[in-house]
């Protein structure tokens, strides 16, 4: 079927089966391949997308789902060539070791902090208790989130 949706900021049409799962037609159809799968069940968070602001999980949505919607994916965060506030904070507070949870961890962050632009860390991990790192240990992620919020608010976003 087709369908017609707005993807980092463009409106789109694609033809494709309606149960199509969003990560795949993202990654495969598409070329977007910055939502990862890891899980592909719901547990990990690394295929963080947001949908109408929202943090959502592409490996448990089905492409008929997009109708009408406005997707964003890690690669259309910020401008082009610019990395978004949320991306340098993460990279500035050493957030990152493999990657593979980062996007996935910074639409979280997005979702958050268009929500509660002045989180706590208690409020920082509930918020990313979805996301999965097997690696960084978590404390350095809600220093970066922290990091993002102040610069956000500087900014004035
Ligand atoms: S791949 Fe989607 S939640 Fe893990
Ligand atoms: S940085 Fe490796 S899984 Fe999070």
């Amino acid at each position: 079927m087709e369908i017609l949706f707005t993807l980092n900021g463009k409106r789109i049409t694609v033809e494709t089966p309606p149960d199509r799962r969003v990560v795949d037609l993202l990654r495969e159809d598409l070329g977007l391949t910055g939502a990862k799968e890891c899980c592909g069940s719901g547990e990990c968070g690394a295929c963080a997308i947001l949908v109408d602001g929202s943090s959502r999980l592409s490996c448990l949505m089905a492409a008929v789902q997009l109708e009408d919607r406005r997707v964003v994916t890690i690669e259309g965060l910020s401008g082009e060539g610019a990395l978004h506030p949320i991306q340098e904070a993460f990279i500035q507070a050493g957030a990152i070791q493999c990657g593979y949870c980062t996007p996935g961890m910074v639409m979280a962050t997005a979702d958050l902090l268009r929500r509660n632009p002045k989180p706590s860390r208690t409020e920082i991990r509930e918020a990313l208790s979805g996301n999965l790192c097997r690696c960084t240990g978590y404390q350095k992620i809600v220093d970066a989130v922290e990091l993002a919020a102040a610069r956000l608010q500087e900014h004035g976003k």
